[in-house]
């Protein structure tokens, strides 16, 4: 039996209470180490906007630019489910441009895509339809910031707690797959897990939801700018990258690089 993710597997462990492990890639040589390492759900993300382009929100990078990290992640897969993040007007401008864009992925080896918010329940449902597996994305969604006047946590007051319920269960009638809660408190985020029978994973949801999903480079040190207080830095690669390039330097500047080893003779 193939050793591949599957939708139906992700499923199976939401019912079996055991927990999925999504992360972010972007490219080659990290989503070969996320692969192996045992991560269920590669999602090549809008972050990468941020993270690895350098644009100060997930808003300015478009559909084009994002291809070639998807493209990446894929020639390094092997086992992860791979699912690719519809970018800011990739869906929003009309039910044409949604469905031959996510067509577009498919066709490149994704196994899915996630779509923001319930807005767009209609291109959400006819995407499904038409045979494309998405993932929903609810509480914070980051390319509603400029609307939302900045980032913040979901599910404070009753009506957005009650608002943020209706909607999973909405996006699951129109047969996502398995939804993200981003910075949403940890009770509303245990009462939606519960109430649907599709997978809810959280980033910033708390402890009682069916698995997490974070940002790479926020948990091993990389994104120097900023790092959400919900996610745990494992190690500091941004420290060790630039131990390994100020000793290349030193070795180059007083001549010990290259030396013997290194040299063809
Ligand atoms: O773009 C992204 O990386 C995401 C995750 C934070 C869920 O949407």
């Amino acid at each position: 039996m193939s050793d591949r993710v599957t939708i139906k597997k992700l499923h199976k462990k939401k019912k079996q209470g055991e927990k999925a492990v999504l992360l972010t890639a972007y490219n080659y040589p990290i989503a070969k180490i996320v692969d192996r390492s045992g991560v269920d759900v590669i999602l090549v993300g809008d972050s990468l906007a941020m993270v690895e382009l350098g644009y100060k929100d997930t808003i300015s990078v478009s559909f084009e630019e994002m291809l070639p990290f998807l493209g990446a992640v894929l020639r390094a897969r092997e086992r992860a489910l791979v699912i690719f993040d519809m970018p800011f007007m990739s869906y929003q401008s009309s039910m044409e441009k949604a469905l031959e864009n996510a067509a577009t992925v498919i066709r490149m080896g994704a196994d899915g895509v996630k779509v923001e918010g319930a807005e767009f329940i209609d291109t959400i449902e006819r995407m499904v339809k038409s045979g494309i597996p998405v993932m929903g994305h609810l509480g914070l969604t980051p390319q509603q910031v400029r609307r939302l006047s900045g980032y913040r946590i979901f599910g404070k007051k009753n009506d957005e707690r009650q608002k943020l319920i209706d909607d999973a269960l909405r996006l699951q009638d129109a047969g996502v797959f398995s939804i993200i809660l981003e910075s949403v408190l940890e009770d509303v985020a245990e009462v939606i897990a519960k109430k649907l029978k599709i997978p809810v994973y959280g980033i910033g949801a708390g402890r009682f939801v069916d698995g997490q999903i974070l940002v790479i480079h926020d948990i091993i040190g990389l994104y120097e700018e900023f790092t959400p207080s919900f996610a745990k830095v494992y190690k500091n690669i941004s420290k060790e990258i630039e131990e390994a390039v100020k000793t290349y330097v030193k070795e180059v500047k007083q001549g010990t690089f290259p030396s013997e080893e290194h040299t063809f003779k």
